[in-house]
Formats: C-alpha cells, sequence, structure tokens
C-alpha cells in the first residue's frame, strides 16, 4: 500500500537530492505523483514536470512549433545555376558586391552555429516550459539547416571554406559582434549556473535578449537586407531565395524569443526592475553600433540601393522595433524604414515570380505577418 506520508507535494516533478525540482527532466522519477496542471506550468524555474507536454499552458509556443513544421525547406532545393554563372562571370558582380556577399556569408556562417549552440548548451537546459522546449528542438533542427546552407552555397560557388568558416574570428567587425554575443552565454556557461536568484534569473534574459532579440532579430536583419538587395536586381538569386526561406524561419524565431521572454517578465515582475530596463536597452544600443561598424566594413563604398548610411538607418528602426516589442522606450529617435520591401521579402507567395527561381511551397498555413 502506498505511503502517502512519503509522497512529495503535488505539483512537484521528478526531484534531485536537495528537494529542488528537476529543470532538466532526466532527475529520478517520481512514481505516483501527481499529475501536471495547467496552473503549475512556469516558463523558468518551473515545479511541474518538464516532460509532461500536455496540458498546455503557451498556445503560441507549440503554434510557432506547428509554423516552423509547416515551412520546412531544405537548401538543396534550390538551383544555384544562375548564381554559379554570375560569380564566375568577369564582370556580373563589382568588387563591392563580392566583397559585400563574401562576408556577409562568413557572417552567417558561423552565426548559424553561435545560435544553435547557445540553443542546445544554454537555453534549453534553463527554459522549464515543454511546449516551449519543442519549439527549441525543432528551432534547433532549423539552425542545422540553415548550417547547411551555408555549406551548400560555399560547395556550389566553389569559395574557400576555410575564408568563410574563419570570418568571425578574423574579420575584427564581424569578431566584435560574436564576441559581444557569446560573453552572455558565457555566464551561463558554468556548469553550476541555475536559475532561481535575480541575478540569475536576469543573466539568463540577458542571453535571450543577446541571441533572440539582438543576433536573430537586428543583426540578422541587416544581413538579409544586403542579400535580398542584391536579389532584387536578379543578381545571386539563389542565394536570395535561401535567404528568403531563412527570414522567414528568423521572424519566428525572433517572435519567439520575444514572447519567452515577455512572459518570463509577467511571471517574475520583480525581475523587470527600471534599472534592468535601461541595461536591455543600453544593449540594443550596443548592438545598433555594432552592426554600423560591420555595415561600413562590408561596405566602404556602397552599390545600387544598398549603402552603410541607409544599413544604419535600418539598424535604428529595427533596434527602436524590438525595444517597442519588450514593451522599452525607444533607444533612437524615430526614422523611416528605408527599406519597406523587406516586409514582402517575407511574404515568398508574392515574391515567387518576382524571383523566378523554383520554389517548393511546403508552407499550408499562410504567410507570415510576422516581422
Ligand atoms: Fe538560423
Ligand atoms: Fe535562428
Amino acid at each position: 500500500m502506498l505511503d502517502w506520508s512519503e509522497t512529495k507535494p503535488s505539483s512537484l516533478a521528478a526531484s534531485t537530492d536537495s528537494g529542488e525540482a528537476d529543470a532538466t527532466g532526466l532527475g529520478e522519477i517520481e512514481r505516483g505523483g501527481a499529475r501536471v496542471s495547467v496552473d503549475d506550468k512556469r516558463m523558468i524555474n518551473a515545479r511541474a514536470d518538464v516532460n509532461q507536454l500536455l496540458p498546455l499552458k503557451y498556445r503560441w509556443a507549440w503554434e510557432k512549433y506547428l509554423a516552423g513544421c509547416n515551412n520546412h525547406w531544405m537548401p538543396t532545393e534550390v538551383s544555384m545555376q544562375a548564381d554559379i554563372a554570375l560569380w564566375k562571370s568577369k564582370d556580373g558582380l563589382t568588387e563591392d558586391e563580392r566583397r559585400m556577399l563574401k562576408r556577409n556569408l562568413g557572417f552567417f556562417a558561423a552565426s548559424e552555429s553561435l545560435v544553435a549552440n547557445n540553443i542546445v548548451l544554454a537555453i534549453y537546459r534553463h527554459l522549464t516550459n515543454p511546449e516551449c522546449r519543442q519549439y527549441l528542438l525543432r528551432q534547433a533542427f532549423e539552425e542545422a539547416i540553415h548550417t547547411h546552407t551555408f555549406q551548400y552555397i560555399v560547395e556550389s560557388l566553389a569559395l574557400d571554406e576555410g575564408e568563410l568558416f574563419n570570418m568571425y574570428r578574423e574579420v575584427p567587425s564581424i569578431t566584435d559582434k560574436a564576441a559581444w554575443a557569446l560573453k552572455y552565454t558565457q555566464n551561463l556557461d558554468d556548469p553550476d549556473f541555475k536559475t532561481g536568484t535575480p541575478e540569475a534569473d536576469q543573466a539568463f534574459m540577458r542571453d535571450l535578449v543577446a541571441f533572440y532579440v539582438i543576433f536573430e532579430g537586428m543583426w540578422f536583419y541587416t544581413g538579409f537586407a544586403q542579400i535580398l538587395s542584391l536579389g532584387r536586381r536578379n543578381k545571386m538569386v539563389g542565394i536570395a531565395e535561401q535567404y528568403q526561406y531563412i527570414l522567414r524561419d528568423e521572424s519566428i524565431h525572433l517572435n519567439f524569443g520575444i514572447d519567452v521572454i515577455n512572459q518570463i517578465k509577467i511571471e517574475n515582475p520583480d525581475l523587470w526592475t527600471p534599472e534592468f530596463q535601461d541595461e536591455i536597452r543600453g544593449m540594443i544600443l550596443e548592438a545598433a553600433e555594432l552592426e554600423a561598424a560591420y555595415g561600413r566594413d562590408t561596405m566602404p563604398r556602397g552599390f545600387l540601393g544598398l549603402n552603410a548610411a541607409l544599413c544604419e538607418q535600418y539598424m535604428h528602426f529595427i533596434a527602436n522595433r524590438r525595444c517597442a516589442q519588450l514593451g522599452l522606450k525607444p533607444v533612437f529617435a524615430d526614422v523611416e524604414n528605408p527599406f519597406p520591401w523587406m516586409s514582402e521579402a517575407m511574404d515568398l507567395k508574392k515574391e515567387k515570380n518576382f524571383f523566378e527561381t523554383r520554389v517548393i511551397e511546403y508552407q499550408s498555413g499562410g504567410a507570415l505577418s510576422w516581422d
């Protein structure tokens, strides 16, 4: 007969030796433990069993998982023939365009791995909600597909793989961005790090901001604008099409990150102090400055429809938009979006004829309106 006096409190998950709820889901199983109730579920520091997806609490996380699955694509389905011909031709691309393209590819090639490693090795462990973890697993696979894209581009164009994949260590404006983001992951890298104190919970939120809001939500966006601007002029249309798919994925990653941060705020209002809000705004401001330096480095002279000044303006526009999404005051004076075509680029159905390349439509759920 079951000895009820030994049963742990009803909502406790599998527990560690110290009696704390197990954030990993890999601790001792609590035999006959009470079933999870929605009210026990939390974004961080949950006491509910993380191995039970149902009942769902955060439908927005589940819906993003479904949207990611609906958007499935593979880089190898995009023809690279036109790109190969243009890349090999003597005067199809200017020197400025070639420099921008290579540095852009170099930035993304390593960044996709940095983002993936941050999800798997830092975020996943501390986000104690099964529906969010379900999305993280999907996102991790999408980051693998994005890294595959850069392998496929390197192979197709016969680029120097060592040069491209080492740019994050060899080109200072790219290194500066990667190093800036990595310091937030390194805080979480200590095997003894765990959430549960205000300091640790804020460190975790800083990492979410650095990767979801800044890396994926700001820096990637100027990167997309650079390549899609070439595509609009019918140059490197295969890569431009791949970037459209990546952009569609990344817009969901970004919006997932924003929802996660905002939900943590709702559940832990004490973390979101005026000082912490100022700190986050400071991070966004610094990130915009790093991006401006990258813009000058990748486009010292600029070319048709695109230059470093326009990219900087775009970054200011995006930075303010991200602040608004997090409920923060803007960091820059109001500016106009210099690339209004970027939101259309996400709507693949509209752009399909424009790019005149083969598009496989996995999507069955309609175009996404997120930016
Ligand atoms: Fe990605
Ligand atoms: Fe991503």
